[in-house]
């Protein structure tokens, strides 16, 4: 059988309006394509939840700005199909930029909240891109449920803001963060570190987790999670910090569940990792 893809937004809504009016839920695994196996745990995540998978592959411009990589970021529609073929999924949906954006579109979304600091203090048009992208996805596949893994924790808790907001009626899932042996978060942009940035890479996790389980203050912790990782190699760091898990504030005693979020950068490869604080 082949997988049916749709591009355009009508086909996309009309196949999934059919689905539902059968009674069957459907799921949507949104990404930017040059899928991989952390991808195919989405899918997985996603499974128990949906009972018709769509992946949705769109290089979203919107949450590019210029000098960024938009122009270089991999496109590989028939590789990304090869992968997908075997596994558990019903459709594609590959929108062209025209159909996405078309020509007088002028109702970009804004978020706050969880959408302030962290990410957005490098790249402040980012989540306003993501939700505004990801609203959309939403509404054209009329999904029942959706997964985001948590790898990019502070895009998991924008899209749930976005969700409830606006009140689009889709189950937002949070997939866990898929590792290496060596505990690396998987991501696509590890295959850029060569033997030497690979040793450093690995001590993030070890630094996350020692700011995780901290007994020092929230400040004090954050502290010598930057000179741990300037120690080992890394050589810019955006953020190592202890935030409310919920509202990404810097917690406080009333903080109900805290998670420690690093990002840093090794030369030109930047890396993040969270986890929940015990
Ligand atoms: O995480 C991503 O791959 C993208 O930000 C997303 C959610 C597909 C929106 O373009």
């Amino acid at each position: 059988m082949t997988l049916p893809i749709f591009r355009m937004i009508d086909d996309m809504q009309q196949a999934s309006q059919a689905w539902q009016s059968a009674g069957l839920r459907v799921g949507l695994v949104p990404t930017m394509g040059a899928l991989h196996v952390g991808h195919l745990s989405l899918i997985e995540a996603l499974a128990p939840y949906s009972d018709k998978i769509i992946v949705s592959i769109f290089v979203n411009p919107t949450q590019f700005v210029a000098g960024e990589d938009l122009g270089d970021y991999p496109r590989q529609e028939a590789q990304d199909l090869s992968v997908l073929a075997p596994n558990v999924v019903d459709a594609v949906f590959i929108p062209s930029n025209d159909e996405m954006y078309p020509q007088g579109f002028a109702t970009p979304i804004t978020p706050q909240g969880v959408a302030l600091g962290l990410e957005a203090a490098q790249r402040p048009h980012f989540f306003g891109g993501v939700a505004t992208i990801v609203a959309k996805l939403l509404l054209q596949t009329k999904a029942n449920a959706a997964v985001f893994g948590e790898k990019d924790y502070q895009q998991l808790l924008v899209i749930k803001q976005l969700v409830r907001d606006l009140n689009i009626p889709t189950q937002i899932i949070a997939a866990p963060i898929m590792r290496e042996k060596d505990g690396l978060a998987m991501s696509s942009r590890n295959v850029y570190l060569n033997k030497d940035e690979r040793k450093i890479a690995v001590q993030l996790n070890i630094i996350l987790k020692a700011l995780a389980t901290s007994t020092l203050s929230p400040d004090e912790a954050s502290a010598l999670a930057h000179t741990q990782l300037l120690g080992a190699g890394f050589t810019a760091i955006d953020y190592a910090t202890l935030r409310d898990a919920q509202t990404l504030q810097p917690i406080t005693q009333a903080s109900p569940s805290r998670r420690a979020l690093i990002a840093a950068r090794i030369n030109n490869i930047r890396l993040l990792d969270n986890m929940p604080c015990p």
